[in-house]
C-alpha cells in the first residue's frame, strides 16, 4: 500500500506518474521533526534490519553502516568515503523478518541518509527544503519495489541494437580515428554496434556543432557505418559556450533560455568550452527549445546520445574564479610560507561545484523563480528528459539510445545512465555490480559502467574479467581517458578470448533484451540481490558478490586479480555453465551450498536455475 504525505514540495518533479491522494500526517508512522537543517525522520534499526536502495552510490547493496547524501556531484574519485555520486535516487527499502517498507522522498534538494552511521541502531533521514514523502508497505521486498516502480512509471528501454558492444574513448578525434577503430574490429572479427564520440567531434566543444576539419563528411560517415551495423553516438554536454554568432547561444540569450544571477544577467560558468551558460531546463519552454536542438544531429542520421556534465558540473563560476585569483594576487611580493601554499591550494580546490555558486544562480521554473541549490538534483534529469521528449516528437515510432551521467528518479522513464568516471581498478568492477540492483530498484534498467575503467591504465586480465562481468549488463561500453593505455579489445594478446566473450554476449542479446522488456513492463528488477530472491536464507542475505539476473540466471563474476576461480554460495541446486566460446562449454550440476569454482581468464561462468536451463541453452545454440 502506498501513502503520500506533503511537506511543501519546491516544484512538481513528475517523478511519480501515478496520481496519489495525500494522506493526513496523523497517519504517518515515522517520527518526524523539523529544525533549521530541514525535516528529520528517525527510525530504529534492529540488528537484523537491512536497508537497500539509493541507486548510484558506493559501498554495499545493503546500505547499513554509512551516511549517504543525495547531491549530484561531478567528482571522479569514486571511493568508499564518498557520500554522493552523480545521481540522487531517494528510494530506500527497509527490511526485517516481519516487515518490508519503502520510502521515497520526492525532493529536489539535498537529502541525507544516516543509516546507522552516527548511531549504529538508528536511521535518520534529513531533507532540506520541501518534498513529498511516499511510504510503501508490502509483504515482500520485491513487492515493495514493484509497487514503487509502478507509481513512478515504466522504465526506459533502448533499441535492441543498444545492447550490442560499444567502443568509446575520449581521444577519437577525427573521421580517420573512427575508421581506424572500425577496421581494428573488422580485422580482428570482433562484433561492434556503437562507436561513441566524445567532445572532440564538436567545433570547440560547442553542443550541436561538428568540427568540419575533423569530420568533413559527418553524414557520409554515419551512413557508411550504419551500413555495417555500427551507430555513431555523440556526446552532448549541459553547458553552452558563450560566443556571439553561435546559434544556440544567440537564440538562448534572445529568448531568456539560460540560468540567471541575482541581477538577472546570465550566470557564467567554466566547463569544457570555457566561459559558458546553463540552459534553464527547469523551464518547460526551455526544455522544448533545448530538446529541439538534437534535431541538428538527428537529421544527420544520429540515433543515440550520451548526455554529460549535467549535474551540472562547474569547473568554476566566473565570479568566484575572478575573486579567487584576486586573492592569490594579493600575495605577490610577500614572503610566501607553507600556510600561503595551503591557502592557495584550498582556494583553488573550492572552485569546482561550489555550493555557494549553486545558491547564486536562478531558474524560472515555469513562472517560479528558484535558486539552483534547491533544485540542483533534478537538473540532469530534466535535461535528459528534454532530449527524450523531443525524440518522441521527431519520430514517435522509433526508439533512441539515450543515457545520462546525472539523474534522479523520474529520468528512468526517459533514458539510462552510465556510472561516471570510474577507474581501471578491480574494486570498480565490484562497484558496478553492486549498483545494478540498487539502480534497478529506482527504475533504472539500462545501466552500466565504463568497461575497463575510465581513468588510469587497464590491464589485459582486468579488461577480460570486465568483459565477462558485462556480458549480462545492458549497457556494455568500453570507455577511457586520453592519457591512459589504449583498451580496445584488440590491443592485447588474447584477442580470441575477447572475441569469444563478445560472441557470447551477442548470442545472449535476444534473451537479455526480452528480460529487459519484461522487467520494464512488469516493474521488476533485472538484477536482484540474493536477499530478495531467497528472503529466508540467512546466507543468501549476506551474499553481495552474486546477483540473480531475470528469472533464471545467477551471476558470480571474478572480481580479483590473479584469482583463477572463486567461492560461490548456491541458495538452491543450479547448473554451472562454463563457456570458452559458444561452441565450447561444459555444464555441471551443483547442489545447494558452498562451492569453489575454477574460472580461468578465458572462461565465462554463470549459473542457471533448474527450470531455466533449456531456455538459456536454446539461445546459446541458436
Ligand atoms: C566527463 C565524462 C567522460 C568524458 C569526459 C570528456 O569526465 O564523464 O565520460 O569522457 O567528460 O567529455
Amino acid at each position: 500500500m502506498v501513502k503520500k504525505y506533503g511537506f511543501g514540495k519546491e516544484i512538481e518533479t513528475d517523478a511519480v506518474s501515478e496520481k496519489i491522494e495525500e494522506s493526513s500526517k496523523s497517519e504517518l508512522e515515522i517520527e518526524a521533526t523539523t529544525d533549521a537543517e530541514g525535516t528529520h525522520f528517525t527510525m530504529e534499526l534492529t540488528d537484523e534490519t537491512a536497508v537497500y536502495g539509493l541507486g548510484e552510490q558506493m559501498r554495499g547493496i545493503n546500505k547499513r553502516g554509512w551516511i549517504y547524501t543525495s547531491r549530484n556531484m561531478d567528482d571522479p574519485s569514486l571511493t568508499e568515503s564518498r557520500e554522493s555520486l552523480y545521481g540522487s535516487h531517494n528510494f530506500i527499502l527497509i527490511t526485517t523478518k516481519e516487515r518490508n517498507s519503502g520510502i521515497f522522498i520526492d525532493a529536489t534538494g539535498r537529502v541525507t541518509y544516516d543509516i546507522g552511521y552516527t548511531k549504529y541502531d538508528e536511521l535518520r533521514i534529513t531533507v532540506s527544503g520541501g518534498f513529498d514523502l511516499y511510504t510503501i508497505e508490502e509483504r515482500t521486498a520485491l513487492e515493495v519495489v514493484r509497487e514503487f516502480r509502478r507509481i513512478i512509471g515504466k522504465s526506459y528501454v533502448p533499441p535492441k541494437w543498444a545492447l550490442g558492444y560499444g567502443q568509446s574513448r575520449w581521444g577519437y578525434k577525427t573521421e580517420a580515428d573512427v575508421r581506424e577503430i572500425v577496421s581494428g574490429f573488422e580485422k580482428n572479427k570482433l562484433p561492434l554496434s556503437m562507436i561513441y564520440l566524445d567532445i572532440d567531434y564538436m567545433d570547440r566543444y560547442k553542443d550541436f556543432t561538428i568540427d568540419k576539419n575533423r569530420f568533413p563528411d559527418f553524414e557520409g560517415l554515419v551512413r557508411e557505418l550504419k551500413a555495417k551495423g555500427i551507430r555513431l553516438i555523440p556526446i552532448i554536454d549541459a553547458a553552452i559556450k558563450i560566443e556571439e554568432g553561435y546559434e544556440v547561444y544567440d537564440e538562448g540569450v534572445k529568448n531568456n533560455r539560460f540560468c540567471k544571477d541575482k541581477e538577472g544577467k546570465e550566470f557564467v560558468v567554466g566547463v569544457w568550452p570555457g566561459d559558458s551558460v546553463l540552459p534553464d531546463v527547469l523551464n518547460k519552454e526551455t526544455r522544448e527549445w533545448f530538446g529541439e536542438k538534437y534535431k541538428i544531429l538527428l537529421d544527420k542520421g544520429i540515433e543515440g546520445f550520451w548526455n554529460d556534465m549535467n549535474e551540472p558540473s562547474l569547473f568554476y563560476s566566473k565570479q568566484n574564479f575572478v575573486k579567487c585569483i584576486n586573492e592569490i594576487a594579493e600575495k605577490k611580493g610577500k614572503d610566501l610560507q607553507a600556510e600561503d601554499f595551503n591557502h592557495i591550494n584550498y582556494l583553488l580546490s573550492q572552485l569546482a561545484n561550489n555550493e555557494e555558486d549553486f545558491k547564486s544562480f536562478y531558474h524560472n521554473a515555469d513562472g517560479k523563480t528558484i535558486s539552483h541549490d534547491k533544485v540542483h538534483n533534478v537538473y540532469g534529469y530534466l535535461l535528459t528528459r528534454a532530449a527524450a521528449e523531443y525524440f518522441e516528437k521527431y519520430n514517435p515510432n522509433k526508439k533512441y539510445l539515450l543515457f545520462s551521467r546525472s539523474s534522479s528518479i523520474g529520468m528512468h522513464r526517459y533514458g539510462g545512465i552510465w556510472m561516471g568516471d570510474n577507474a581501471s581498478w578491480w574494486v570498480h568492477m565490484l562497484s558496478e555490480f553492486k549498483m545494478l540492483p540498487s539502480l534497478n530498484m529506482c527504475g533504472f534498467l539500462y545501466v552500466g559502467a565504463d568497461v575497463g575503467g575510465f581513468d588510469g591504465n587497464t590491464t589485459e586480465d582486468l579488461l577480460l574479467r570486465w568483459f565477462a562481468l558485462n556480458i549480462f549488463i545492458p549497457l556494455m561500453r568500453n570507455h577511457s581517458v586520453p592519457q591512459s593505455r589504449r583498451q580496445e579489445p584488440y590491443m592485447f594478446g588474447k584477442t580470441e578470448v575477447f572475441r569469444n566473450f563478445l560472441n557470447i554476449r551477442y548470442k545472449l542479446i535476444p534473451y537479455i533484451y526480452e528480460e529487459l522488456e519484461r522487467c520494464a513492463e512488469s516493474n521488476e528488477m533485472l538484477f536482484k540481490p540474493l536477499a530478495f530472491e531467497y528472503p529466508d536464507d540467512e546466507r543468501a542475505k549476506e551474499t553481495e558478490d552474486q546477483l540473480i539476473f531475470g528469472k533464471e540466471v545467477m551471476l558470480s563474476p571474478v572480481f580479483e586479480q590473479n584469482a583463477s576461480g572463486r567461492y560461490v554460495y548456491l541458495p538452491e541446486k543450479m547448473k554451472l555453465i562454463k563457456m570458452k566460446s559458444c561452441e565450447e562449454f561444459t555444464v555441471t550440476e551443483l547442489e545447494q551450498g558452498d562451492h569453489y569454482i575454477k574460472v580461468p581468464l578465458d572462461t565465462f561462468a554463470f549459473f542457471v536455475k533448474e527450470n531455466g536451463y533449456s531456455k538459456i541453452m536454446d539461445y546459446i545454440q541458436k
